[in-house]
């Protein structure tokens, strides 16, 4: 690690001090946790995004490409529907399925303001960049940050739309999502929207591959979280003795996504001038990804005053997109 002032460089990015200190006490948050289990927000570095989009890409990996289709399908109903409204995204990432929706919008209304919102700094940027560069009707506003950091905004830029695709919902456990709803409701104004994408699959070995991909980028994904303990909190790991277990938990009916040790390891977190022993053989939850039901859903949010106006599904009923409305 080399340090400069009171940033440490990442290569060519610099990480606040405070921004470590964050992630270390995290690390150690979870790592006394009993399961032992991380935050997954911190899967999304450079790399951790890098490796996502790949993930994206694998045939096994069904979400990405059936939302895209759904959105591609319904993005003018949508625009049509809202009216000329600002787009919020949170988690937005490489903000590609997201121009279908641009696209739809500049075409009804000429124009349209975006405003992404992510915690990966690197992604963020260059989803601005390019979406600047090849969309000039859109007015791109990004917010580095994570998504609390984004509800104040919300109430700023009424009438809106909020976006929430990807089905990253599901990465929240339900006692977080509930709290993510509540601040959602309180922060659009009646008559504003939400687009939300979510997972509905239920079939446990399609599932099972989406997070064990053959070309082996979901265990890159897992294990990119702690090459990045290595590099930022010098954690000491040697990555190579960490694999990645995922499956599918049919009561839950949530995936969970395992760092399985190998061998026994110390992970050392030197900011906080600490260490944990991980044993042969223990296992650290790194992700949850649930999954939904609509009949379940739909009153769900409606608790939030959050009504469904209209749902879009693929043919095989494997991804929804919900289109809400604050009551
Ligand atoms: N919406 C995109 C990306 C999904 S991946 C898609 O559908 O493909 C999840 C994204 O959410 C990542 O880009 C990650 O960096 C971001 N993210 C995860 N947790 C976050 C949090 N707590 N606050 C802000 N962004 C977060
Ligand atoms: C971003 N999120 C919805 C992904 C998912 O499917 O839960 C993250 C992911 N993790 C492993 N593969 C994909």
């Amino acid at each position: 690690m080399m340090t400069s002032g009171n940033k440490i460089m990442d290569g060519a990015t610099a990480l606040s001090i405070e921004a470590i200190e964050q992630f270390a006490l995290m690390v150690a948050r979870g790592l006394s946790d009993q399961p032992r289990r991380l935050d997954s927000r911190y899967l999304y570095d450079a790399n951790g995004s890098f490796i996502f989009e790949r993930i994206c890409e694998q045939p096994e990996y069904y979400l990405t490409r059936t939302e895209a289709g759904i959105l591609a399908g319904a993005a003018a109903v949508i625009a049509r529907h809202t009216g000329h409204v600002t787009l919020i995204e949170l988690g937005s990432g490489s903000s590609v399925k997201t121009r279908l929706l641009l696209d739809a919008y500049c075409e009804h209304y000429g124009s349209v303001k975006y405003a992404p919102v992510d915690i990966s700094k690197t992604i963020l940027e260059e989803a601005e960049a390019d979406i600047s560069a090849a969309h000039p009707d859109v007015e791109v506003q990004s917010l580095h940050g994570d998504f609390e950091a984004a509800f104040p905004l919300l109430g700023t830029l009424s009438p809106s739309m909020l976006l929430f695709l990807g089905s990253t919902i599901g990465n929240l456990g339900s006692h977080e999502a509930a709290l993510f709803w509540d601040r959602v409701s309180l922060s659009l104004s009646p008559g504003d929207f939400c687009l939300l994408g979510i997972d509905i699959n239920e079939n446990a070995a399609s599932l099972h591959s989406a997070y064990n991909d053959a070309a082996g980028f979901s265990e890159a994904f897992t294990r990119n979280i702690f090459i990045r303990m290595n590099r930022e909190l010098g954690a000491s790991l040697d990555p190579g003795l960490i694999d990645h277990v995922a499956h599918y938990d049919r009561k839950w009916r949530r995936v969970e996504i395992f760092a399985h040790f190998l061998e026994e390891q110390d992970i050392a977190i030197e900011p906080l001038g600490s260490a944990f022993r991980i044993g042969a053989g223990e296992h650290i939850l790194t992700e949850v990804s649930r999954k939904f039901r609509l009949e379940q859903m739909v009153p769900y949010l409606g608790t939030f005053r959050l009504e469904t106006e209209r749902i879009f599904t693929d043919s095989a009923r494997r991804f929804a997109v919900l289109l809400l409305r604050r009551k």
